[in-house]
């Protein structure tokens, strides 16, 4: 198996972990459980690794178009809306009601616009 068909696996499982343990943090409610909150975010972290890592080396080579780097990016910023709202939701429990919204939202359109850059950038090094 190739070093992408791994990585593809891995998001995907990783993906699933991070929608349905958010799911459940969801569901449960506050107090939110340690331990389903470190498997959410520490597997949210792999899964970004693995996406900086397969888009770095054909962004950097100049393997992408302007419009592919403007969905790469889009989607790094939406990575990052997603970590910082899911952890002023985590960290205070009197979190403003849009941050919960951003962190409900946000999430869905970071998986689906990272996973469009993947998909473009893998395999073009
Ligand atoms: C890329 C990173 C992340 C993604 C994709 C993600 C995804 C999600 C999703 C899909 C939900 C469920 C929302 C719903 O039911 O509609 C959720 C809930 C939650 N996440 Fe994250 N998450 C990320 C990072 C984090 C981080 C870093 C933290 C904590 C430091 C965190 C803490 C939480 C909490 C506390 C909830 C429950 C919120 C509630 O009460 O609805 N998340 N997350």
């Amino acid at each position: 198996m190739s070093a992408i068909q791994l990585r593809a696996i891995g998001l995907i499982l990783c993906a699933a972990v991070v929608f349905g343990t958010g799911g459940w943090l969801t569901s449960a409610g506050r107090p939110y459980g340690v331990a389903l909150q470190t498997v959410h975010k520490l597997v949210a972290l792999a899964a970004v690794i693995i996406i900086a890592v397969t888009v770095y080396e054909p962004m950097s080579i100049g393997a992408v178009s302007t419009g592919e780097s403007i969905v790469i990016w889009v989607a790094g910023l939406l990575v990052i809306a997603s970590f910082a709202s899911g952890a002023v939701v985590s960290a205070s429990d009197s979190a403003p009601r849009w941050v919960l919204r951003l962190h409900r939202v946000a999430p869905w359109f970071a998986g689906v616009l990272a996973a469009v850059g993947v998909y473009i950038t893998a395999g073009r090094v």
